[in-house]
């Protein structure tokens, strides 16, 4: 039989980009009305696009010539811009990339949520530094990294096939070699060349997830704005020697490095969640200050990863609580109990509620550090721990603060927190889609009085939004 013969996809030109869309997409219009989506082009811009897919609404395509660049454009900091897969959004400038995502946010509110927006929506909060913004970056070691086009066209043996990087988006055994990301301030740079040198150097060798061999799998750096800095190096087998080796050269020539641990995983993937860390030189956690407060950051624990801007949020979370002090506050999706240690000082009492035990264990360690003791956590799935004993046993609250995953609240939460009937709640979203499903469902009990975008991740299609509701 034939194989069924595919047709070719279209390629539509002088395509003018008019709009952003989800996920960083830029918008344009194909000749049959139909809607374009594709990365790495800017609104203004004018195009000739490739159709990659080819749906019933929509066209996806890829640039292939810009004909004429639009006036907020900028030039991209990165080397990696368009292969790496991260920061999408750096060939816009910055006020312009916020101006979207504040569009983005009120769209999805009135559009999906069909919900009133106060008059006074506050301007989205930029982020002050818009690089070297992340406290925490994580590479991957690979046998074979992945390689560029020319490269490949040369048909010249790769004398470097090793990677240490990020994973090529949808490719989880390619690896981009990276030699400078402008994320983390240095010496996060510093520190990955030096182990990925020294590895070379010394024949260390790095893992092949396909075949499962060689021994670096996963190197994580973290650090924090009173200047200590965290090193895992994640290897697969337990080759003391080679890992004592690397290690010590990092101890030796980055004295910044408070906390150098590694962890043996031998599982097939790199997720250590359930694997021990072991100490090698300093402590086993780094520490961030803030107003007065001290967060312990083990290997495993979640620290929201832009510092500076996790700070003024939750400032604003705060601000819009106005918390008084006879007060009780439920703290729902409150992760390792960074913002109930935040408002506890505020209130009567704090109870956070999350579904990771270790990270329960952390927001207790680090109350009993900063000496508060107003605060109860208790670890479940808010689906199932909220109910009205919780409320019998922990008493009825003034203020909710509600932080979920991207997936926003279950309908059964949501439910439960129209029973409960709070007069404040604090809605902190990472996703306003769902952010704007969850309100819909409360509007005829709430109204919105205030809305603060707030962005944590610049040159990322990412954005939160603060609500504050008002029991009606
Ligand atoms: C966006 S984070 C909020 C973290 C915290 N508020 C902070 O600022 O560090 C969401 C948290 O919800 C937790 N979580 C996710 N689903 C949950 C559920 N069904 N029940 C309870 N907690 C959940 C996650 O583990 C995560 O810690």
């Amino acid at each position: 039989m034939q194989p069924m013969s595919r047709r070719k996809k279209p390629l539509f030109k002088d395509i003018e980009i008019t709009d952003l869309g989800a996920k960083a997409k830029a918008v344009g219009h194909a000749p049959d009305g139909r809607v374009i989506f594709a990365p790495y082009l800017a609104p203004g811009d004018i195009a000739d696009v490739q159709v990659t897919k080819k749906r019933k609404a929509y066209y996806e395509a890829k640039p292939v010539e810009i004909k004429k660049y639009a006036s907020i454009r900028t030039q991209p900091a990165c080397a990696y811009f368009g292969t790496c897969g991260g920061c999408k959004l750096q060939h816009i400038d910055y006020a312009h990339q916020i101006k979207y995502k504040q569009k983005e946010v009120e769209n999805n509110l009135k559009r999906l949520g069909k919900l009133d927006l106060p008059e006074n929506i506050e301007p989205i909060m930029g982020s002050p530094e818009i690089y070297h913004y992340r406290n925490k970056m994580e590479y991957s070691f690979s046998a074979r990294r992945w390689l560029t086009p020319d490269e490949i066209k040369s048909e010249k043996p790769i004398d470097n096939p090793e990677g240490l990087g990020f994973h090529i988006a949808g490719m989880w055994d390619k690896v981009l070699d990276i030699k400078t990301c402008h994320l983390q301030e240095e010496p996060s740079n510093q520190i990955r060349n030096a182990v990925k040198d020294f590895a070379l150097k010394h024949h260390i060798p790095f893992f092949d997830p396909r075949h499962k061999t060689g021994l670096l799998r996963t190197l994580m750096i973290r650090n924090t704005s009173i200047g200590e800095w965290m090193v895992v190096l994640q290897v697969y087998q337990n080759d003391r020697q080679a890992i004592e080796s690397l290690l010590e050269h990092l101890k030796q020539n980055f004295p910044q490095i408070t906390a150098l641990q590694y962890i043996v995983n031998e599982k097939d993937n790199d997720s250590f969640y359930d694997q021990d860390v072991i100490l090698y030189h300093g402590r086993d956690y780094i520490e961030e200050k803030w107003e007065g407060l001290t967060y312990r950051i083990s290997a495993k624990s979640f620290f929201q990863t832009n510092s500076g801007q996790a700070l003024r949020m939750y400032q604003k979370v705060r601000a819009y609580a106005a918390i008084q002090p006879h007060e009780t506050v439920y703290d729902l999706y409150t992760g390792t109990g960074s913002i109930a240690q935040f408002i506890a000082r505020d209130a009567k009492k704090v109870i956070g509620v999350e579904a990771v035990a270790d990270a329960i264990a952390d927001a207790k360690k680090n109350t009993a550090l900063n000496h508060i003791d107003n605060t109860e956590f208790v670890v479940g799935d808010m689906k199932t721990v909220f109910t009205q004993d919780f409320i019998d046993q922990y008493g009825q609250a003034d203020v909710v603060i509600t932080d979920p995953p991207r997936d926003g609240m279950h309908a059964k939460v949501v439910a439960q927190l129209l029973s409960l009937a709070p007069e404040r709640i604090v809605y902190v979203s990472c996703n306003s889609a769902t952010q704007a499903r969850d309100l819909a469902l409360m509007k005829d009990q709430y109204e919105i009085v205030k809305m603060q975008p707030v962005d944590m991740f610049p040159h990322t299609h990412h954005v939160e939004n603060i609500v504050l509701l008002r029991r009606k």
